[in-house]
């Protein structure tokens, strides 16, 4: 296990940092809503509605994942009024071939009442910037189910390249990369 420095991201709008127990609560909000879930379904079947200790425990793997490797899937609060309205981050992932190398993806989920308000984005593109400046990261991708104009639209305006379609998750998924020389050069700094 590494020493782990909390992890905490200032955005014009956003704190993105370090997951808790506690934001148990806010991610339910997300997990247990029909409409938020309907792209995250895997191996071709809908995502089940997960229960509060189901939600716990995906927060508990977060708060390890972070121990374990410096990132996880980040918790986002508004600025203005310290509520956690989604999150944001970065994760190890497989694509579905027999060989497929670790990649790490950038992954968000937000509250719906908080949707359309460029917050995905704002978070999406601090944590690639968090992932080739403090971790060293040369490669972030995105994946999401074709079809999810939303998130598609994130990683775009996010600064990610969409590079065509490829296996993960038992799908063939739209997949987008942004790779840190080019994007930090794009996003001129
Ligand atoms: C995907 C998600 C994170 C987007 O969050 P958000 O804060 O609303 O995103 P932003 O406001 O930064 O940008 C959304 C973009 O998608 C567009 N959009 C939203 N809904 C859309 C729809 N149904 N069809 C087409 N475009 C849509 C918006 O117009 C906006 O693009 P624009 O700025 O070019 O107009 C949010 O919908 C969500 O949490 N969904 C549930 C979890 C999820 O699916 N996560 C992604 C898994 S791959």
């Amino acid at each position: 296990m590494r020493r782990m420095t909390p992890t905490r991201i200032e955005t014009d709008r956003l704190v993105i940092r370090s997951p808790s127990a506690s934001d148990a609560r806010a991610m339910e909000a997300i997990f247990t809503d029909p409409q938020a879930v309907r792209f995250l379904g895997v191996n071709g079947k809908p995502f089940e509605l997960e229960s509060p200790e189901q939600v716990e425990r995906r927060v508990q793997r977060r708060v390890a994942l972070e121990q374990q490797r410096g990132f996880t899937r980040w918790s986002v609060d508004l600025k203005e009024s310290g509520e956690t309205i989604g999150d944001c981050g970065l994760v190890p992932v497989r694509g579905d071939t027999p060989d497929a190398p670790e990649e790490i993806e950038v992954g968000y989920h937000f509250v719906r009442s908080h949707w359309g308000h460029g917050y995905a984005t704002e978070a999406a593109a601090a944590c690639l910037r968090e992932a080739f400046t403090t971790h060293g990261l040369g490669r972030v991708i995105a994946v999401c189910e074709q079809g999810h104009t939303a998130s598609e639209r994130v990683m775009i305006k996010a600064g990610m390249k969409r590079i065509g379609t490829a296996p993960y998750f038992g799908e063939v998924l739209t997949l987008c990369e942004a790779i840190r020389d080019e994007w930090l050069r794009d996003q001129g700094a």
